[in-house]
Parts: structure tokens; sequence; C-alpha cells
């Protein structure tokens, strides 16, 4: 807890982009100049503009329509301070440079709003002297000590509505549909999507998965008189070390999994397999409303957190609470589904296979 009162602050964006980034700068940089008096300094690319000095203000013009808008207008990066990329494409510390931008802008403190990647620079700067403070974003849902991060829920309505749409025309030509979704190593867009539209087998990377037991779900789902499927397959998904199937760890790695699945499940099933691959549209556009209360609300809570001189910690929702926790506990760490998770048993009880 510091005892000087924070006049000007600084704002990043770090990592991938994802939906309410641009809402939780406006929730940050209103609560901060509105109500707490505070300047507030956009710093650009992520942590990128600290080291090479780029910046630009935040005040009420550059806020305005930001609350609807995707992307983040301060621009992003997933440059590190420590290990930053020189001419020569050596990696380079720049914690100095870093340190050097705040001093030169007279920062009190330094939002980071990013991932876990983003805290684990947060905290080298943390341990350089600086306050910061950061918020939890990412479409995966993995960063650790928090119940949920935004930009999730809006790109679980992405995945929801793409496997919606792939009914219909799995309906049609009755056939089993894959769709590739993103979460890196957490499956927690995977499972929610497909909980929320209803597909029939969900492979994520907490449980690894055979493919013979995908094989008999399937098939049994076709008994009962349903000729089509949905498979979704979160990008960290693994064949379990027992697998069946060793082409799938030892297939072309220029064939993605999903493509060397889906032709295993058509030979075996002897139905027609498509693969649809989801890609970035998952992390573009609008933030969903439940984003926006959320960006706005971490936003607003680590401006009240500054103002209060609590610094080194991330806002982080625990129980409908925002609460500060220490970076040391986040950085590093990730959020994956635990096995006994309710969205996992959830799954499981209305007959999602799982792969296990
Ligand atoms: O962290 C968000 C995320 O979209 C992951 O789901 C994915 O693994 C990664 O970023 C993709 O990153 P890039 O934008 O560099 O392709």
């Amino acid at each position: 807890m510091s005892t000087r009162k924070a006049k000007c602050i600084g704002v990043l964006t770090s990592g991938g982009d994802c939906p309410g980034l641009n809402a939780a700068i406006r929730g940050v940089a209103k609560a901060a100049s509105g109500t707490y008096g505070m300047e507030v300094i956009g710093i650009l690319d992520g942590f990128t503009g600290l080291v090479e000095n780029r910046v630009m203000p935040l005040t009420d013009r550059e806020l305005s329509g930001l609350l609807t808008l995707g992307g983040t207008i301060l621009g992003t990066s997933r440059n590190k301070p420590h290990k930053y990329p020189g001419p020569d494409g050596t990696l380079r510390d720049m914690t100095g440079a870093c340190v050097e931008t705040y001093r030169r802008l007279g920062l009190d403190c330094l939002v980071c709003i990013g991932g876990g990647g983003t805290a684990k620079n947060a905290l080298q700067l943390k341990k350089a002297g600086l306050n910061v403070v950061n918020l939890p974003k990412t479409i995966d849902n993995d960063v650790a000590e928090t119940d949920v991060t935004f930009g999730y829920d809006s790109a679980m309505t992405i995945a929801t509505e793409a496997i919606d749409r792939l009914h219909s025309t799995a309906s049609s030509h009755q056939r089993i549909m894959l769709v590739d979704l993103m979460g890196h190593n957490a499956g927690w867009l995977a499972l929610g999507a497909s909980i929320a539209g209803g597909a029939d087998v969900c492979l994520i990377p907490e449980v690894p998965f055979r493919v013979d037991l995908i094989v008999s779900a399937l098939r049994e789902r076709r008994e009962k008189g349903r000729r089509f499927s949905i498979v979704s397959i979160a990008e960290g998904a693994v064949p379990a070390e027992d697998t069946d199937a060793p082409e799938l760890v030892d297939g072309s790695p220029t064939t993605p999994l999903s493509a060397r699945l889906g032709a295993i499940l058509s030979d075996a099933i002897g139905v027609e397999t498509r693969v649809t691959t989801l890609g970035h549209v998952q992390r573009g556009g609008m933030p969903s409303p439940t984003d926006r209360i959320l960006a706005t609300q971490l936003g607003v809570a680590a401006a009240k957190m500054i103002a209060e001189g609590l610094y080194g910690v991330m806002a982080a929702v625990r129980n409908n609470e925002i609460v500060p926790v220490p970076l040391e506990k986040v950085a590093g760490s990730k959020k994956t589904i635990p096995l006994d998770h309710p969205l996992i048993e959830t799954a499981r009880l209305i007959g999602i296979c799982l792969g296990d």
C-alpha cells in the first residue's frame, strides 16, 4: 500500500487481443480521470510502446465510442520487456527502458491488461520498482486466480453460433462436422460452446481422448437414428497416451489433428466428414454485453485500487466479487479445467462424449 496519491497512470494492452479490451480501457480511464482526477496515458502496442516510448492521450475524446468496439485502440503485441527482440533477432533485457519511460511520463502506476504472460511481464516491472495493476483478459479463460476473464463470453458466443449453424448443414448432408476451436492449453472455450451449442463429442486438453470411444459414441448416435454429429476439438486436445490411433500423434505436422481425425472417423463410420476452423473469428468484433460489463467493472476496480494505493495486484473475479490478488500468485500459473469441475460433469451427464 502506497501513501502517495496517484496523479498520472499509463494503460497498455498486451498479448492476443479479445473483445472487451476497449471497454476495459474506457472503464479504467473514465473512473481514473472522471472520479479520481488522474491523467491517463495510453501506451501503444503493449510493452513495445513502453520500451520505445510510444504513447497517446486517453481523454474523453479518445474514449468516446469505445464500449462496443472490438480489438484495442492501443494496439497490442506479445513482446516481453525482459526478453525483447533486438534488430539482429537476439533477445535483450529492456526492463531499464521501461522504467525510464515510466519515469519520463511521470506515471504513478501502469495498468497492464492481458493474460498470464502479461502478468509475468508486469511482475518483472514490479520487481524493478514500478507500481502495476493487472486486469485479466483472454478468450481462453485460463488466467489463474480469477473465476473468469473478459473476452471469454464473447468468444464462446461466436463458437456457439458456429456450432448452431453447423447443425443444419450437418443434418441436411448427414455428415459428421468437426469444428476446431481456440483455447490454447485449456478447454474452457470448447467445453462451454459445446454445452451451449449441443455438440455430440468435445475433445479438450484436460481429457486425453481415444478414437475407439469417439467412434462408439458416434455409432451409437446413428443407431438411435441421428444421422449427423458435431465434434468440437479444442486447440490443445491430445490423444491418450495409450492411443489407438498413433497417426494422430506421429502424423504430418502440417495436417491439423482435426483433419486427420476426420479421415479416421469417416473410414470407421462410413460417413462424410468436414472440418471447420473458426480461428481468429473467435477473437474479433464486438464484445458481448456480459464482457462489456465485466471489462468495465474490472477497469473501474483497477482505478479504485490505484486511488487507494494498492499495487502489485491483479483485479480478479471471485464468487461474483472483484478482489485484488498478488501478481506473484498469477504469474507462471494457468487455470485449466479441473477434472471434477461441474461443467465436465454436466457435459457427461447430458451425453457429450469427451473421448475417455
Ligand atoms: O490467447 C488467445 C489465443 O487466441 C489462443 O487461443 C491461441 O492459442 C492464440 O491466442 C493464437 O495466437 P495468435 O494470435 O498469435 O495466432
